[in-house]
């Protein structure tokens, strides 16, 4: 049996695999379960500011006015209880009484003002940890990507001198250059990052011809970006890098560890395998571990990271290369025509 020990934001972990933000863990029954498959550590489901003024949004005008958004807030999250934020705060308190694996709060505000506010209420309820959901999607092209992660800056800034526990940057993809907005965070506090957040996209129902919000989980092929950025990170930034979006089986979370991931989240692995696949995707790591001749995670964790791997141009443009060398193999393959 290897040692699964790590450590992620300063909190100790018994193995590398936390349970990602979903409705999953809005309920006490599912956390116990997770904790007893194994679980590391449990991201509360986010706060969202938006959700809580939608509810509180007397029906009329305004609530058809957001008729759009309101269907999408509550088809991404159908159970979500209908109240305020000192609600949501109380199940937080509750989840974690309930658990004895660290409980890291998420949060996505939407204005300046709230995001600390919000930060302070998480934090007084116990929780080990706090993530920031920075999950915009921006429609306004006034915007500039600097004005975009300037702000961002300023609401992690603002969260650490409210807050004393440590606090962790859930990124979306869409930075120009991920590599500096990570350094831009690392300065102004994040003590982890988690690689990366999974956009919802609505498609259009061209019978009704409206949109619709279909039950997006994800699949092992959407894990290339964190792959490829925990081992561009690993080495370069104090703070932690948690892997996450498709990451589905035991072989997953060793590929993100060799990379040069401290962490892993999962969420939709267990959507569509059960929480029971939690042990099994553990299990799986371990026999690896044992077959290897890895006695802890550092023994192998970022051999395959930038600075570890000989070929330099592994996270450069070898892969392109290679591809463009065997396309023809490729199309053999798959004869288009
Ligand atoms: C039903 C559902 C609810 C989610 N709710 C949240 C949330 O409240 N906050 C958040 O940051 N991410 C949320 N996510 C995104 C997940 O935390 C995770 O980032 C994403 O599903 C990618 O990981 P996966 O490939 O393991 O599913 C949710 C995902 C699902 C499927």
């Amino acid at each position: 049996m290897a040692n699964l020990k790590t450590t992620y934001l300063g909190l100790e972990l018994k193995n590398p695999v936390i349970v990602g933000a979903s409705n999953l863990v809005a309920d006490l029954n599912n956390l116990i379960k997770l904790e007893e498959a194994g679980a590391a550590a449990v991201v509360y489901k986010s706060l969202f500011e938006e959700q809580i003024h939608l509810e509180n949004f007397e029906l009329g005008e305004q609530l058809t006015q957001y008729d759009d958004r309101h269907a999408e807030m509550t088809s991404l999250f159908p159970n979500m209880e209908h109240a305020g934020p000192e609600y949501h705060v109380l199940q937080v308190k509750k989840a974690k009484e309930a658990l004895s694996i660290p409980l890291i709060a998420s949060l996505n505000a939407v204005y300046d003002l709230s995001w600390p506010e919000y930060a302070e209420a998480l934090a007084n309820a116990g929780v080990d940890a706090l993530e920031l959901n920075f999950f915009s999607q921006v429609t306004d092209p006034s915007l500039s990507a600097d004005e975009i992660l300037k702000q961002q800056l300023e609401i992690l800034k603002e969260i650490k001198k409210v807050v004393k526990i440590p606090v962790s940057v859930k990124l979306s993809p869409f930075y120009t250059n991920i590599l500096q907005a990570v350094h831009q965070f690392t300065e102004a506090g994040a003590s982890g990052f988690v690689l990366f957040n999974r956009f919802f996209e609505p498609s259009i129902d061209i019978e009704t011809e409206k949109h619709h919000f279909p039950w997006n989980l994800s699949s092992p092929a959407d894990k290339g970006l964190a792959l490829r950025y925990a081992g561009l990170l690993h080495g370069e930034i104090s703070a932690d890098i948690c892997a996450s979006n498709g990451i589905h089986s035991g072989n997953d979370v060793i590929e993100m560890i060799l990379a040069g991931a401290n962490t892993v989240q999962v969420v939709s692995t267990l959507y569509k395998n059960k929480i029971q696949y939690l042990a099994t995707i553990l299990s799986d790591l371990d026999s690896w571990m044992d077959k290897k001749g890895y006695a802890n995670l550092c023994d192998f964790r970022a051999k395959l990271s930038r600075k570890n791997v000989k070929d330099p141009f592994a996270f450069k443009r070898a892969q392109y290369i290679d591809i463009l060398w065997n396309s023809e193999k490729i199309f053999n393959k798959y004869k288009p025509v």
